[in-house]
């Protein structure tokens, strides 16, 4: 006998589904909670423990499968059970797969009921034990970011710290790196994690508009503005203001920004009128933003109010130690995509990756291994390896090559990049064709 109750949130939008499946647990002896729409179940999950999720997919306004990402993202290690008419439904399949959730067609009899909760609950166990093993960071329920590198705890440490307070942060690393991904893991593992996240881009935004779309505009301030308009800053009131390539903002943009950040306060465009935000800033950038200081293309004052806490993400080739971690993440993820099914890996293809020097960090990666997902039968093995990941320059342990030999290891190792393409390996090596021809 459970010397507790464990409380189930039973989530459908069909009433009779509702009330047969709280009979049911009544007799198990659970404690139910319904929950007739998505938004519904938010608020109860909001302030009360629940131990097992039981859900429907499909259902009006908002689907069960958002629920399920949500759930996924905010409570990791909670259990949970699907409960639908069809599985194969709009990638109802994927979603319950890649999640490794529990599901139960309907119609179910109440002996099937049990064994799915009972399955549930125990996976949900499993899932909690398995944790630390992932390493991920302690009690993250952002669990997207692996990693084991010292290099990647440093990362976590600084995300830790940082999570649930307001300061400032500037992410900084090359690109592909993840910097995105720490700036969602600071936002979505902290206090403010069910305020609004807001990423923008200001590389991808023309610099004239950029301070519009910032910090809003009031009607008549410009043609087109025919009415007013909150800016990002307003949207992200609470929580978080995600500043991609910050580099690229403009420079009346930087003004106004540092303002922001000192006095608490913005101004729409075309107004006279200070308005408060309470939001926390994250930058991110790959330029290097002291050299950009030095041409007079970004404020120094600014740049100091930024860097209140400083993250540096190191390039995946300081950290190989988080390879296989992050090969093993993204088998999945393709593999359930592409597959449906999980893939396995050879350690001789292992072995090449680990190797490889990976100038586009953890996105080339994810590339790599998504191209051999696709192109492989069941397990990656070293012809679905791309040519230029498995050919590397073998330098003698001692003694030296001479340069005609160096020369030629080199000239093979652009043909296989090349895919023996003489035209484009001549680019390359910045010769000419016929003396491509006569070295071969
Ligand atoms: N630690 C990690 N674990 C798992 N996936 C990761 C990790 N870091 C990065 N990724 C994945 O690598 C890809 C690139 O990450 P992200 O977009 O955050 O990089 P970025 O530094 O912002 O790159 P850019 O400068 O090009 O914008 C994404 O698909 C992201 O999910
Ligand atoms: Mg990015």
């Amino acid at each position: 006998m459970a010397l507790r109750k464990e409380n189930i949130l039973i989530v459908d939008d069909d009433i009779d589904i509702l009330e047969l499946l709280q009979r049911h647990l009544k007799s198990m002896n659970y404690h139910t909670y319904k929950a007739i729409s998505v938004k519904e179940a938010l608020f109860i999950l909001k302030d009360t423990f629940i131990d097992l999720l039981i859900t429907d997919i499909q259902m009006p306004e908002i689907d069960g499968l958002q629920l399920l990402k949500f759930t996924n993202e905010h409570y990791p290690q909670m259990p949970k059970l699907v409960v639908t008419g069809y599985p194969s439904v709009n990638g109802a399949l994927q979603v319950i797969q890649s999640g490794a959730m529990d599901y139960l067609t309907k119609p179910f009899t109440k002996d099937e009921l049990k064994e799915g909760i009972e399955k549930a609950f125990a996976h949900g166990v499993e899932r909690a034990m398995a944790k630390p093993k992932t390493a991920t960071f302690k009690n993250n329920p952002y669990a997207d970011m692996v990693g084991e590198s010292s290099a990647f705890h440093k990362v976590i440490h600084i995300v830790e710290r940082v999570k649930d307070n307001m300061a400032t942060v500037l992410i900084q690393g090359e690109s592909g790196t993840g910097k995105e991904l720490v700036a969602r893991a600071i936002h979505y593992s902290g206090t403010f994690s069910r305020k609004p996240f807001i990423a923008v881009n200001c590389g991808a935004i023309p610099e004239n508009l950029q301070e519009a779309e910032l910090f809003g505009y009031m009607k008549g301030a410009f043609t087109g503005a025919d009415q007013n308009r909150n800016g990002f800053f307003q949207a992200a009131q609470g929580g978080t203001l995600f500043l991609d390539e910050i580099g690229s903002a403009s420079l009346a943009v930087q003004t106004k920004l540092l303002r922001a950040l000192q006095e608490k306060e913005i101004t729409k465009v075309g107004s006279q009128k200070a308005e408060k935000v309470n939001i926390r800033i994250i930058a991110a950038t790959n330029a290097n933003l002291l050299e950009d200081i030095k041409n007079n293309n970004f404020r120094q004052d600014l740049f100091y109010r930024l860097t209140v806490v400083e993250i540096h993400v190191p390039p995946l080739r300081e950290r190989k130690s988080d390879i296989p971690l992050l090969v093993e993440k993204f088998l999945r993820k393709y593999g359930v995509e592409y597959k449906d099914r999980l893939l396995r890996i050879t350690p001789e293809v292992l072995r090449i990756l680990e190797r490889y020097n990976w100038p586009g960090n953890i996105r080339e990666l994810e590339n790599i291994v998504q191209r051999m997902v696709i192109m492989s039968d069941g397990i990656l093995e070293v012809k679905d390896v791309p040519d230029f990941l498995k050919y590397k320059i073998d330098f003698p342990e001692s003694g030296f090559l001479s340069l005609r030999e160096m020369e030629k290891k080199y000239i093979q190792r652009v043909l296989i990049h090349t895919q023996a393409n003489k035209t484009k390996a001549a680019e390359i090596l910045q010769i000419d064709r016929k003396t491509l021809r006569s070295k071969i």
